[in-house]
């Protein structure tokens, strides 16, 4: 299922003869691809039609004819053209194919009998369709130690391996991580790490995936299963926002592997490793499978009954006022509206806020003119970036800039406090000092610059970055939270900037969590409702739902604040750990102790709901619920359920439908298609994306929904204070392996979090004598940490870096939620060698 045939649009054609079939082809394509859509499969290992081809295994000889006579050419280097004679299937293309398989496999071990790989292994299959019928080899082959690891994840078997330079080739010229590569010379050549440098690439298991034999294997997967057990599905990663396909197999009931699936507008068949290894989360011992109660002080075992009873009389016997959601990114859309629905209509408040004071707000997500992330990366285009660093938020739209940027000439110009993934391929790289983004990003369009620069970026690298951008047409800016230690204003204002000098510029939303796009369109916002009505302008939910709150309500930030208060009674957290996620930890701890009844729903007991619920629901995780997800572009793709949750849990959906009836209301619901029929049925934007739309052949890749919003109006700016010259200024931002409760319950890839530091530049260690290694002391207004210090070149001067949620944050006291203080624009700190 991860191969799907490569659509390709027709604009040059060109004739060629196909096994005697006239063939159109389009001029310049590779006769291999050319002869696969003509129904002629040509057999390959080297060729991936995402990479550059090399020609390195011969199996793909055809016999081809363009006017000189016929001769055997490689089809995976040879482009077509006009009149081209092609012969798969004749005799010498037949001796050709045999014989190249009989030289791969005349060093070939023939374990297939204990290979991973044995069952879906290109070798095998070619060997029985292509090859001889026995081996004329009696020599010894060549022996290695099999296998090693080269990284935490990937094994690697050298006899196996036919040399096809597909794994070397992804990681440099995919992933740019060229930490695999080829080593020694003729019979003895194999894949290597240089010494001492494993393969730590975040997209190692995309190898495991390209590797045509079973020479790479995945720690995850291996000997969990064999090819024939597995049952599988197509569905979306829903580990961030970018949405992946992936083929979700599994055996007996347990997920055992995903698979990319070339989805052309989304990620051409790569994953990262978090997302491809994600699924270990859901088989974890730790999930939920039964709800449980606080009785004594501790969470324990209950039944459905009482649990939904508990929940229900303590939303029922609230004040809506006093009564706030937070979260609901992990759900399907369909779980979403429910909630949505339970909290705004059956409940009547809109303290309801899906981020935990980490994303966009809902104008800037739904209410500029969108961009896809194909438009992002069209060739030759222009794009201005102000996002997090998506290497490490975002991992495969990482790979799809790179590709925009090394292969298809676009420029990219990055904005970001410190350096990022992107720093290395982006045209320019800026790094203005935290807080003063829009500064910056007004200065790149026009004005004065001062000699002594803008925002601390030099004066001559605003004016080159103002160059590229002078010529932009068609602008595409990348918008997402860089730094958890300013306010989501600053990131607003830049927009704001951006939507001043060029009016006509169209914006992708780098959101973090899977479904955060999804839950907005949900309605899971303050003053927002389902399909981007908001309670000024209700459209048909008003009638649809009868009832809705009076007035516009709270943000995470405020539910949080009210709640440490005392003025919330009942807090439902829906899939969400703010002890762990929200910025300023000291606020979520306050917040969490000072409610009234916490009700968590989520497949586990987060670090949120182990301190303060009251109540946990039993949540179903991915791969257990049917339904949709909305990925950040905006693009409606489904969820398989591949097997069933664990003992008794519940799909979010059910819950909600469950809670609402308690509550009184009949919502008329009885499966997660009802409720989507809503959504379409509701929602102008929806239109195109019912479920019948969504299992037509035509949306394979999903359905966008409109991304025409133009609703957004500037606030006033924030006010950020000018840097005081003792102080730096903190920049928190995210690792792709964190402390996240499902990362950690994933056991191949909970030990990849790297150490929490804090980062500083040259100048400012040099400052105060610190070097890598040193313990500092930072002291913010709220609070003084302790840390080690790590000096790196790239951070600027009067800046400083932690991670969040980092794994050892609350061992050694390295977290930025003790110091970070929510609302503020930015958080100064000051260090010292300690
Ligand atoms: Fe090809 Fe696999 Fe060998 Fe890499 S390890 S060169 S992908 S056969
Ligand atoms: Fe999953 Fe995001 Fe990684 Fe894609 S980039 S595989 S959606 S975690
Ligand atoms: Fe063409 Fe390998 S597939 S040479």
């Amino acid at each position: 299922m991860s191969e799907r045939p490569r659509k390709i649009e027709i604009t040059d054609p060109v004739e060629i003869t196909v096994d005697g079939q006239t063939v159109t082809a389009q001029s310049g394509e590779l006769l291999i691809e050319a002869c696969e859509r003509a129904g002629a499969y040509v057999p390959r290992f080297c060729y991936h039609p995402r990479m550059e081809p090399v020609g390195m295994c011969r199996m793909c000889l055809v016999e081809v004819d363009t006017g000189r006579g016929p001769a055997l050419q490689p089809s995976c280097m040879l482009p077509v053209t006009p009149g081209m004679a092609v012969d798969t299937t004749g005799e010498k293309v037949a001796k050709a194919q045999d014989g190249v398989l009989e030289f791969l496999l005349a060093n070939h071990p023939l374990d297939c009998p204990v290979c991973d790989k044995g069952g879906e292994c290109p070798l095998q299959d070619q060997t029985v369709a292509y090859g001889p019928g026995e081996s004329r080899f009696v020599e010894e082959k060549r022996h290695y130690t099999k296998p090693i690891p080269i990284s935490e994840t990937v094994y690697l078997d050298r006899e196996r391996c036919i040399l096809c330079d597909r794994c070397t080739r992804f990681a440099k010229e995919v992933a740019g991580d060229p930490l695999i590569h080829f080593a020694e010379r003729g019979a003895q050549t194999e894949v290597a790490t240089f010494p001492g440098e494993p393969f730590s690439s975040y997209f190692s298991g995309n190898t495991v995936q390209i590797c045509p034999v079973g020479a790479l294997t995945a720690k995850p997967y291996r000997f969990k299963a064999r090819p024939w057990d597995l049952e599988e599905s197509e569905s979306t990663c829903t580990g961030c926002s970018v949405g992946c396909r992936v083929t979700v197999q599994s055996s007996r009931n347990e997920v055992l592997r995903f698979q990319g699936v070339d989805s052309d507008p989304v990620n051409w068949s790569w994953l990262c490793d978090k997302g491809r290894f994600g699924f270990e989360a859901g088989n974890s011992e730790d999930r939920l499978g039964e709800p449980l109660l606080r009785d004594g002080g501790e969470l324990r075992p209950a039944r459905w009954s009482d649990a939904l009873t508990a929940a229900a009389s303590a939303l029922k016997g609230a004040d809506a006022d006093r009564v706030a959601v937070l979260g609901g990114a992990r759900l399907t859309n369909e779980g979403q509206l429910a909630w949505a629905r339970l909290a705004k209509s059956v409940v009547g408040t809109d303290h309801v806020d899906a981020q935990l004071g980490d994303g966009l707000p809902a104008e800037v997500v739904l209410d500029l003119p969108g961009a896809t992330i194909d438009e992002v990366c069209a060739p030759g285009g222009t794009v201005l970036y102000l996002g997090p660093d998506p290497k490490e938020e975002l991992p495969v739209l990482h790979l799809r800039l790179r590709h925009a940027a090394v292969n298809d000439r676009v420029k990219i110009v990055s904005v970001s406090p410190v350096a990022t993934g992107l720093s290395e391929f982006a045209a320019a790289d800026v790094h203005p000092r935290p807080g003063e983004t829009a500064v910056l990003v007004a200065a790149l369009f026009g004005g004065d610059v001062p000699s002594d620069g803008v925002a601390g970026v030099p004066a001559e690298q605003v004016l080159a970055a103002r160059e590229l951008l002078s010529g932009a047409q068609d602008l595409k800016v990348v918008v997402g939270r860089q730094n958890l230690a300013e306010s989501a204003a600053v990131m607003v204002d830049a927009v704001a900037a951006v939507r001043a000098a060029v009016p006509t510029a169209t914006f992708l939303p780098a959101l973090r969590r899977a479904n955060v796009r999804g839950a907005l369109e949900a309605g899971l916002a303050p003053g927002r409702l389902p399909g981007r009505a908001t309670l000024e302008a209700p459209g048909s939910w008003k009638d649809a739902w009868g009832s809705l709150p009076k007035s516009v309500g709270r943000d995470a930030e405020g539910i949080l604040t009210a709640a440490a208060a005392g003025r919330i009674d009942v807090l439902v957290l829906l899939g969400a750990d703010p002890l762990s996620d929200f910025p300023d930890r000291d606020l979520a701890a306050k917040a969490l102790d000072a409610a009234g009844t916490v009700i968590s729903v989520d497949p586990f007991v987060n670090a949120s709901a182990a301190r303060a619920a009251d109540v946990v629901l039993a949540a179903a995780a991915f791969g257990e619920v049917a339904g949709t997800t909305t990925s950040l572009e905006g693009r409606v793709t489904t969820l398989a359920q591949q097997v069933t949750p664990p003992g008794t849990a519940r799909a979010d959906w059910l819950l909600a439908v469950e809670l609402a009836d308690r509550l009184g209301t009949d919502t008329k619901v009885a499966t997660a298609e009802d409720l989507w029929a809503q959504m379409v049925e509701g929602s102008a934007a929806h239109a195109g994306a019912s479920t019948e739309a969504l299992a037509d052949e035509a949306n394979v890749d999903g359905v966008l929904l409109a991304l025409d919003g133009s609703g957004f109006t500037a606030p006033a700016a924030t006010q950020v204070p000018p840097q005081n010259s003792y102080s730096l200024r903190l920049v928190v931002n995210r690792s792709l392996y964190d402390h996240g409760t499902l990362l950690s319950h994933c056991p191949s890839s909970a030990p990849l979090s790297r150490e929490a530091t804090l980062v500083l530049g040259p100048a400012d260690a040099e400052s105060i004598a610190v070097t890598t290694g040193s313990p500092v002391k930072v002291t913010a207004q709220r609070a003084t940490i302790t840390a080690v210090a790590t000096v790196v070149d790239s951070v600027p001067r009067g800046t400083a870096v932690l991670h969040h949620n980092l794994a050892d944050a609350d061992a050694d006291g390295v977290d930025p939620g003790r110091i970070v203080i929510a609302g503020e624009p930015v958080t100064e700190i000051r260090v010292e060698a300690g």
